[in-house]
């Protein structure tokens, strides 16, 4: 199974993935890390692990389409069979999410449905929320939605700061989001018939 990674930031999800495929719980090939920010630190991480990265600027490209388009000859070029968004801030398209259907993964820090967007942990806390936690799922043609694949909760503390917080929901999404993949490549997750959501 040959596995893509996109992210435009830190890139911590993509280092755990990385780890859990060095150490043969992933049976996955990481091809490639797709990124469409050239200073993002994930770059440095993928640099350092020897993984290709392959740069997509939007402001290079004239539209939305043609970028995508950058994008997928890609993916095709590299048989790439799964796609795991992992602090990917950029919403993909309708027409990508329906080439690529029922093999795009996302994880998104909350309990979906709430707290959708960029400040989900920020959010959870403004909105004094008791609990909130993390979703593995996998992508649809809407920001942050699809069928769930994993989810898990977190006690928000009456003394947590944004920063302790992101910390367990990091250390949390750390252990969840390769053991999703690592039964995607395994066969064990299918898109379900019937999404629901
Ligand atoms: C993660 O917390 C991920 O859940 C979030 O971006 C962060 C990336 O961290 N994704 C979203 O908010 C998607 N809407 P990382 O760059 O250290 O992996």
């Amino acid at each position: 199974m040959n596995l893509a990674i996109f992210a435009s930031g830190n890139g911590s999800n993509f280092s755990a993935i990385v780890k859990a495929i060095r150490q043969s719980r992933i049976k996955a090939k990481l091809v490639i890390l797709v990124c469409d920010r050239p200073r993002a630190f994930v770059v440095k991480r993928a640099k350092k692990e020897k993984v290709r990265v392959v740069l997509v600027r939007r402001e290079d490209f004239v539209s939305r389409a043609d970028f995508e388009m950058a994008i997928i000859q890609r993916l095709r070029s590299y048989k790439i069979d799964l796609i795991a968004l992992a602090g990917f801030m950029r919403m993909l398209s309708p027409s990508f999410v329906r080439r690529y259907r029922k093999r795009i993964l996302n994880i998104h820090p909350s309990l979906l449905p709430a707290f959708k967007g960029s400040h989900a942990i920020k959010d959870a806390i403004d909105h004094k929320a008791s609990f909130t936690g993390v979703t593995v799922h996998f992508v649809d043609e809407q920001m942050d939605h699809g069928p769930v694949i994993l989810q898990e909760r977190i006690k928000i503390r009456s003394n947590d700061t944004l920063s302790l917080l992101e910390k367990r929901i990091h250390a949390l999404e750390h252990r969840m989001y390769p053991r999703v993949i690592e039964l995607f490549c395994s066969g064990r997750i299918k898109y379900p018939k019937r999404p629901g959501i």
